[in-house]
């Protein structure tokens, strides 16, 4: 090996690194949180997918003679790479003491953060794409946000933030010029109210760009490090020299690919050779035949580049171009394509390479070296052998890609099908080169295909077939069939149906295109759906103008603590700093359904550095089960494993490193049992928890069915949801080692459940256990009751061994062991009129509850109560059954049981509505409950604002005119469709069960005036904690600004229910009233003795007198009770409705489709705060968007999850929310006996997506009109881009062989 040479040079925040012997594996993202404390760049998924870690990267570009920025995943990056470049992170463009930037103070401005975790890496992707250009355009701020994953706001309000720097913007923000409305452009700032823009354009970073770096040495560089070494050549020369000598090295280019080996310790030692910055590598030149590409370029680069060649090449010529730039355009992100190198794209050979394709059809050459020489080779099948292969032998290297310019006469064009529009692989990408003759026969048919065979591959046969004959539909039909028969030989039967049906979508894509230019007969254009700019309107009831202004219920007030997240210093679980003496714990997971354990061997691991302990079951000083309805969960498996990602015993180590490469050294022995995973084995098997749905008294629908009109009978499924929080879950348990207290910090959404459960296993009384927490990033149900996973191992470890013990799981991990929302199938039976009036329903839900009950019998519950939607049926009986599988244990997520059930009921009346053949929408309207109808368990409704909301969103989202639009659209085009629909809500808030329904809360008023107020709700974006000081500030008549909410935790609060189910301000508001009136009642004297005194001299009055300054309160919110044996009571406290109206547009051909407009109208009562419910209404809907269309989560036979991160499962991105989206919330309608009159808002939004999948379901049925199909069938979800195209009886063309 080489010895050490040079030294790593580069600049963070404009401070110096010089680093003598850097770690070649370690990543800028580790470097930057653990060596240098910087916090703010956050790890979400490590993967390279979700961009929370965007910083920003800035070089001398010698070519050029200017510094450039580029944002790049630090997750992705390693910290060897950065000889001669400066980094940005969140920490240096502002901080609460010395103000925020420009982004900053907009983001805040426009409520574009909750949780906040997301909200560094938008700062960073904003930032750089200002540096990059001034004044972008909207559509290069999507473009840019494409690679930043929001889960909770929805997106729409930080586009708006951000599009105040894009050209087309009035100054403010979409809420200008809209009437009767408050413009939150004026809205109040607090939390020290430092963060305006400072003037200072600390934003420029070209300016602040270290002069060092122009002139830094290009000498070889050599870093070794353990097992590592980190070479960099800077001569292709030097670098095949190196790779001579050291035979098992391995070429680092961008590192994006190679990087992930190292995260998996797939690759465990050896040489890395880093060819990046060899000049000779990074070259583009062009002449009058073609253009060669350096394989050193970034994707970016090589992007820029055509851009700048195309635009000086005579038409025609530039087709191939074009179509290289549509791939790179949808290739992976900009904070990768900024990153990763065309050779390193090229050299992995992965089948979804997106550019990759272009080049085989372009008949692109590979300029390839060795020590023996130079050679040129085409990439043609023969250069693509199998995915991670090319036929470049070990001792080669890829130095350039050389593509020739096309003649005028020849045509090529580039198509991709992902899950996902905007950062995705593809499911299907195509690359299609043609010639033709005078006589407009075929030279040439080059068909490429990518994500479909072992790797990129040119079908030969159909190349050879089209030779000679005319571009017409018969010659499209032959190739269709043979595309059809080529993959499926190819592909050994593997490649399926969708996969055939789009790939010759794409050819009729192509074929119209090439029509079209040669103006043959010019049709409907196909080439898919058009993007236009997301835009917003928000309309809300501003306060009355009689109230006073420091009064600041109802008003828009951002988030506290938002100026401390945007800036990065806002401290997550893994922000914390380490102690001293801090261990590590590591899980080892069953890799098995279910199993039973022969052995254990852990010799290897515990004789591997660092390791400082083993836990199993043995190990559990308590229980060692737990759950909340039945204690029947383990923490640590017993001789048998029941499902994937079990866990059966755990590593403590010194560090993260050494307890994971220990935990891999842990040999387990299995013997396979038979395993259930799907709803439909566990029916099968009669697999069933004892926990059926409890009965509702509302008549016998078998007795109804021979009396009505019409009975039909059908399935629904709706399929799982990952949570997907952006922080990752954990904890950092700290024994105190004093009468064996421990503190345990953890994200959990239910600090209760951890302390009663932490006890339990334990075996120590609650009153020694405190549970804390700051705040969380996203919880959405998941972090409620599976928290013993996330806290369990590291208390064992802290309480056994007396030192603090960390574990943070990372995103694989909660993949593989957290469980998500619940599978549901559903059979109904539906008896109506011929007018379509309901008549009798019945409905049985099988729920996958995984391994162990969780809480799946009261999402059970939760589904029966809210089956009946917004509709009035008179006789109803829903019964339900909880499976039991060797998955993981599923849990709540928002709206649990009531999203799935609304979703059975909506399906049931467009069965009714296609069944009798009347819109939907009348259909809807005939059943729709009114002010006093009776629900199925007999509840009456009161101040029901069903009908309003409906109404006033007919009438705002002009739906008549809008549907004959629609309709007039699908009879001009045969592949694009679109549909438009309405559906009404109505979701119970409030448990069913009476003790549940109660909030706690502390307030202490201090000598100086200010207040801390604690209660029981957990902050994790909702906003609850601004609005709790909203509650308090005016029930004690003091600024906002003087109150304070620390922390949640169970010494302040104790005994507190869970922060779920939309009641967390309804009840914790209750509770903080309840402790106000009580300090009030006391000051109350000391306000009259004094009547010019100020609040602190009242305080002050009352302390001199001993009157306590610190009250405690109880809230107590509703009166229901359900009373499970008899079936009779009253579920829910209050309604919250509201109604949706969307419109969506679908290609037929591939199954993508795109959002175009969604209307929402919604009762939330008098809202505390209107732009935070804005804020739920957005997100909630996005995130039941995701649901109903692309969050797909399958599991194999196996009991494998075949997704494991925002790369194989797909969250919505800024790209899919609906291009225009409007939400107002009804005016004047207060809720009587809740705080301040306002209702519940986290949940009832998702279920309003429902009507993206009605929507969809319309756009579906206009194709299978035009097939001569029935209306009616049943549609499940989720509607991927597959199962939408599966739906759609596109006959594809067939030809006949002359014969
Ligand atoms: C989150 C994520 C999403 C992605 N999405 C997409 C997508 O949508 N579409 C798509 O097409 N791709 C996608 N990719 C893949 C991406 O294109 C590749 O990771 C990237 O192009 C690899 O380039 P690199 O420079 O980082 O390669 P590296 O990691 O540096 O190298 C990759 C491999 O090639 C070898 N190698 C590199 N250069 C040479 C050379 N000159 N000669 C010989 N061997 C060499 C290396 O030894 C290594 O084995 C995605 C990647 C990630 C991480
Ligand atoms: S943490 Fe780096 S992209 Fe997700
Ligand atoms: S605010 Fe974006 S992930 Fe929570």
């Amino acid at each position: 090996m080489e010895k050490t040479r040079g030294t790593l040079v580069f600049y963070v925040n404009q401070r110096k690194i010089v680093e003598n012997r850097p770690d070649p594996t370690t990543t800028l993202l580790q470097y930057l949180r653990r060596n240098l404390k910087l916090t703010g760049t956050k790890n979400a998924c490590n993967q390279g997918g979700c961009g929370s870690c965007t910083v920003m990267l800035s070089w001398w570009e010698k070519a050029e003679q200017k510094i450039k920025h580029a944002n790049v995943n630090a997750c992705l990056m390693l910290v060897c790479h950065l000889h001669g470049y400066a980094i940005t992170t969140v920490e240096g463009l502002g901080s609460t003491r010395q103000g925020l930037s420009r982004i900053q103070a907009s983001l805040i401005e426009s409520f574009g953060l909750q949780c906040g975790f997301c909200s560094p890496g938008m700062v960073m992707t904003m930032h750089t794409l200002l540096q990059q250009n001034i004044q972008p355009s909207p559509e290069a701020l999507e473009m840019a946000l494409e690679g930043n994953l929001c889960r909770c706001t929805g997106y729409r309000p930080i586009v708006d933030a951000f599009q105040k720097f894009c050209k087309k913007d009035c100054g403010k923000s979409s809420y200008c010029g809209v009437g009767d409305i408050e413009d939150l452009c004026h809205c109040t700032i607090i939390d020290g109210g430092k963060h305006e823009n400072t003037g200072e354009d600390k934003s420029n970073d070209t300016l602040r760009f270290p002069k060092e770096l122009k002139n830094l040495d290009t000498e070889t560089l050599v870093f070794q490090n353990n097992d590592w070494c980190w070479l960099r050549p800077v001569t292709i020369k030097e670098a095949l020299s190196l790779m001579d000598k050291e035979p098992n090295s391995h070429i680092v280019m961008g590192g994006t690919h190679l990087v992930e080996k190292l995260k998996s310790r797939t690759i465990t030692k050896g040489t890395l050779i880093s060819c990046k910055n060899i000049q000779e590598m990074t070259i583009f030149e062009r002449n009058e035949y073609g253009i060669e590409m350096g394989a050193g370029l970034t994707l970016s680069s090589v992007a820029e580049r055509l851009q700048a060649c195309y635009l000086s090449l005579d038409n025609g010529q530039g087709h191939v171009v074009t179509a290289m730039l549509e791939s790179l355009r949808w290739l992976a992100c900009q904070q990768i394509r900024n990153h990763a190198t065309l050779g390193g794209h090229v050299m992995i050979s992965d089948p979804r390479c997106d550019l990759c394709v272009v080049l085989m059809a372009a008949r692109a050459r590979a300029v390839v070296i060795s020590k023996y020489g130079r050679r040129e080779v085409e990439m043609d099948n023969n250069f693509f052998v199998s995915n991670g292969k090319t036929s470049l032998a070990p001792i080669e290297m890829l130095v350039s890609v050389k593509v020739s310019f096309y003649p005028k006469d020849t045509y090529i064009s580039y198509y991709k099908q992902a899950s996902r529009k905007g950062f995705d692989y593809a499911l299907l990408n195509g690359c299609f080169s043609a010639s033709l003759d005078s006589r407009g026969a075929f030279r040439s048919l080059d068909l490429c295909f990518g994500s479909v065979l072992k790797t990129t591959t040119k079908l030969a046969k159909c190349s050879t077939l089209a030779n000679g004959m005319y571009l017409d539909d018969n010659t499209l039909g032959l190739v269709c069939d043979e595309i059809k028969r080529e993959l499926y030989t190819e592909s050994n039967g593997m490649a399926s149906t969708y996969k055939q049906h789009v790939a010759c979508g794409f050819l009729i894509k192509f074929w119209r295109e090439i029509q079209n230019k040669l103006n043959h007969n010019k049709k409907e254009d196909i080439n898919g759906l058009v993007w236009k700019p997301c835009e917003g309107q928000q309309l809300f009831q501003a306060p009355s103008p009689g109230q006073p202004s420091q009064d600041v219920v109802g008003r828009c007030i951002p988030l506290v603590g938002a100026p401390a997240i945007v800036t990065g210093q806002a401290r997550f679980l893994d922000d914390m700093p380490r102690f001293e003496d801090e261990l590590y714990v590591q899980p080892v997971f069953s890799t098995r359904a279910h199993a039973q354990i022969l052995s254990i061997d852990k010799s290897l691991a515990i004789a591997s550095p660092g390791v400082v302990d083993f836990l199993d079951a043995s190990s559990v000083p308590g229980e060692n089960k737990w759950g909340l309805i039945l204690q029947d969960e383990p923490l640590f498996a017993e001789n048998e494993v029941f499902c994937v990602g079990q866990v059966i015993c755990a590593i403590v180590a010194s560090s993260e490193q050494y307890a994971k490469t220990a935990a891999d050294l842990v040999k387990i022995m299995y013997l396979d049992l038979p395993c259930i995973i799907t709803n439909e084995d566990a029916v099968a098997a009669g697999s069933f928890f004892d926990y059926s749905s409890h009965p509702i008294d509302c008549g016998d629908p078998d007795k109804h069915f021979p009396y009505c009109d019409i009975v039909k009978e059908g399935q629904v499924r709706s399929g799982y949801q990952e949570h997907f929080y952006l922080e990752p879950s954990g904890a950092v348990v700290v024994p105190k080692n004093e009468s064996g207290e421990i503190e345990i910090f953890t994200t959990s959404q239910a600090p209760t459940f951890c302390q009663t459960s932490a006890s339990r296993i334990l075996g120590i009384p609650r009153n020694r256990i405190v549970v804390r927490q700051k705040r969380l990033g996203g919880g959405f149900g998941g972090r409620e009751y599976r928290t013993p996973l996330m806290f369990g191992f590291a208390a064992i470890a802290a309480h056994r061994l007396g030192k603090p013990v960390r574990m943070i799981m990372d995103r694989t991990t909660d993949f593989k062991t957290t469980g998500k929302r619940h599978p549901f199938l559903s059979k109904y039976k539906v008896g109506f009129r011929c007018d379509g009036k309901l008549e009798a329903v019945s409905i049985h839900f099988y729920i996958n509850a995984g391994y162990t009950l969780d809480v799946s019998a009261t999402i059970l519950d939760n589904a029966c109560f809210s089956v009946d939607a917004a509709y009035k049926t008179p006789v109803f009986s829903v019964y339900g059954h909880v499976c039991k599988t060797n998955t993981p244990s599923n849990t709540s997520m928002r709206a649990f049981g009531a999203a799935e059930a609304v979703f059975v009921m909506e399906a049931i009346l467009c069965t009714v509505a296609d069944t009798v053949k009347l819109d939907q929408e009348y259909v809807r309207q005939l059943n729709m409950y009114k002010e006093g109808s009776i629900t199925h368990y007999k509840r009456e409704l009161e101040n029901c604002m069903l009908q309003r909301c409906w109404r006033d969103c007919m009438t705002q989202s002009k739906f008549e005119e809008r549907k004959k639009a629609v309709t007039l659209y699908n009879s001009q085009n045969k592949f694009m469709k679109k549909g438009i629909a309405v559906m009404p809500l109505k979701f119970g808030v409030g448990y069913p069960v009476r003790h549940l329904n109660q909030g706690a809360a502390l307030v202490n008023i201090y000598l100086d005036g200010s207040i801390t107020i604690a209660h029981g709700g957990v902050e994790m974006g909702q906003g609850l904690h601004t609005k709790m000081i909203q509650v308090a500030s005016r029930a004690l008549g003091v600024p906002m600004e003087n109150i304070h909410v620390s922390e949640t935790g169970t010494n302040t609060c104790p005994n507190t229910t869970s922060t779920a189910a939309s009641v967390s301000s309804d009840l914790n508001g209750a509770a903080i009233l309840d402790a106000c009136n009580k300090i009030m009642d006391r000051l109350r004297p000391y306000k009259q003795k004094i009547p010019k005194g100020q609040w602190k001299d009242w305080v002050n009055a009352a302390y001199m007198d001993r009157v306590g300054l610190s009250a405690t309160g109880i809230g107590r919110s509703g009166n229901q009770h359900w009373d499970f044996e008899k079936g009779v009571g009253n579920p829910s406290h209050y309604y919250t409705y509201g109604t949706a109206c969307t419109e969506v547009e679908i290609d037929c051909l591939t199954g993508e489709h795109q959002v175009l407009d969604t209307e929402i109208v919604i009762d939330i009562g008098n809202s505390l705060n209107p732009s935070i419910d804005v804020g739920q209404i957005e997100g909630g809907f996005v995130q039941g968007y995701g649901w109903v269309t692309m969050e797909e989560l399958k599991f194999s036979s196996k009991g494998e999850t075949l997704a494991y991160g925002p790369v194989d499962y797909k969250l919505p991105g800024v790209r899919n929310i609906p291009r225009r989206m409007k939400v107002s919330i009804l005016k004047d309608c207060p809720n009587m006996g809740t705080v301040y009159s306002s209702k519940g808002v986290g949940e009832p939004p998702l279920l309003l997506a429902i009507s993206v999948y009605l929507a969809l379901r319309k756009a579906i049925q206009a194709c299978r009109a035009d097939a001569g199909l029935s209306a009616n069938f049943d549609l499940d979800i989720p509607l991927t881009a597959e199962n939408i195209r599966m739906a759609c009886p596109v006959k594809l063309p067939t030809g006949k062989a002359a014969s």
